[in-house]
């Protein structure tokens, strides 16, 4: 049965929840699930914005024939070509046999190689274009690298919506919500918390290429923004662009303290936990404790972004750095973390080695600054050590008091 809403006259939401998916792109877990959405615009022609992934067809294929009401299908915009929302494009196209495609030349390229069968039914857009369907008028925006090199985002310039492809997007199921400020006051931040999660780690590699793209919608009257997954935005905008602003420009939200600590029998956990409880004491109010052999990456990213200051804290292992800790290495130099200070715990019994390494492997990372010598652990934390840590609290809380008051 189908599940639609109308959004306005002309559009309707035709997306789907997915509750099943673990994880999303086979990596980043998904405990709250997350949506595919899709619009159907109704015009002297009708237009299908985006299609959605295969696993939630059947109820994606009852929502657009009921909204449909009838109508035949005109044409399909697939403004991003990766299968999370363009996986039933063949099907839709099968059972609408008159309807043609309009994507980018890239998009075509993209989907032609996931074997959809499109080949004689697209009509190439680029940036810039407009293409008419009655009343309601679509202009293409190229978005390249967001966080595909085929993207393509829209404008309709008759009601000011932009359908932004997957920027402004969520991880989170519409659990009955549609429009942001249909969110209940306490679930606002658990939905700032999976929208900044779903950046950070899907997009937060290309921030100049989101800085582009916030340039260029900065000249447009937006009314309302419709992406690919979770809310639409339609009551607190600017609110949501700031943040992108933030995001893009790798700077924190907020001054505060993300440890990220790897430990193999406690005593590394030890001394993060020393230096918590020491920050903490000296007024530092925003403290993120998080063991990443227990806590997902894509959430401890999520919190890098959030907060200027980093502490990693690992063991050696094998000679290297501890395996958790060095996978979270790597996804920061993946996503070209930037202004960020840090400081670094290592802990070794015969030949620590992990500090060295971890800042060897954060050389490439812009505008880096580190506060404090590392800090070795032999084993487990003595009265050096515990002096070492209370004043690396103490250096730290002292910067932050310093940045707050610029
Ligand atoms: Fe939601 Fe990049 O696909």
């Amino acid at each position: 049965m189908y599940n639609i809403r109308k959004i306005d006259d002309d559009l309707t939401f035709v997306g789907v929840n997915d509750r099943r998916l673990t994880l999303f792109e086979n990596v980043h877990p998904l405990p709250e699930g997350v949506s595919y959405n899709s619009y159907l615009l109704k015009d002297e022609k009708t237009v299908l914005l985006d299609t959605v992934d295969w696993s939630c067809g059947r109820q994606f294929f009852e929502n657009v024939e009921a909204a449909l009401d009838g109508r035949d299908l005109d044409f399909v915009v697939v403004h991003h070509a990766e299968p999370d929302h363009a996986a039933t494009l063949d099907e839709i196209l099968m059972r609408y046999p008159n309807a043609r495609v309009l994507c980018s030349a890239k998009a075509k390229t993209f989907l032609e190689q996931f074997g959809h069968h499109i080949a004689d039914r697209v009509d190439t857009v680029k940036n810039g274009d407009t293409v008419s369907f009655g009343k309601h008028e679509l202009t293409f925006i190229g978005a390249p690298m967001v966080h595909w090199p085929e993207v393509l985002v829209s404008f309709d310039t008759t009601t000011g919506t932009l359908f932004s492809a997957d920027a402004f997007g969520s991880f989170k199921t519409l659990d009955g919500v549609l429009f942001e400020d249909e969110i209940n006051g306490a679930e606002e931040i658990a939905w700032l918390n999976e929208a900044r999660r779903y950046y950070t780690n899907i997009v937060g590699k290309y921030g100049k290429n989101v800085q582009m793209l916030l340039k260029k919608a900065s000249g447009l009257d937006i009314k309302m923004i419709c992406p690919l997954h979770g809310v639409i935005w339609r009551q607190d905008i600017d609110r949501f662009i700031e943040k992108y602003d933030l995001w893009s420009r790798y700077e924190p939200e907020h001054l505060g303290v993300v440890i990220a600590c790897g430990s193999m029998y406690g005593n590394t956990e030890q001394a993060a936990d020393i230096l918590a409880n020491a920050l903490v004491q000296r007024g530092v109010k925003r403290v993120r404790f998080f063991d990443v052999s227990k806590t997902h990456p894509s959430y401890v990213i999520a919190s890098i972004f959030r907060y200027s200051h980093l502490v990693v804290a690992s063991p050696t292992y094998n000679l290297g750095i501890y395996p958790t800790v060095h996978n979270l290495i790597d996804d920061m130099k993946n996503l070209h973390i930037q202004n960020r200070t840090i400081s670094i715990i290592e802990n070794g019994s015969w030949a620590p080695k992990s500090g060295s390494l971890i800042a060897k492997e954060l050389e490439g990372l812009d505008n880096i600054t580190y506060l404090g010598d590392p800090i070795t652990v032999k084993s487990s934390v003595n009265d050096e050590t515990r002096e070492s840590l209370i004043a690396l609290a103490q250096a730290i809380a002292d910067d932050i008091y310093e940045k707050k008051n610029k």
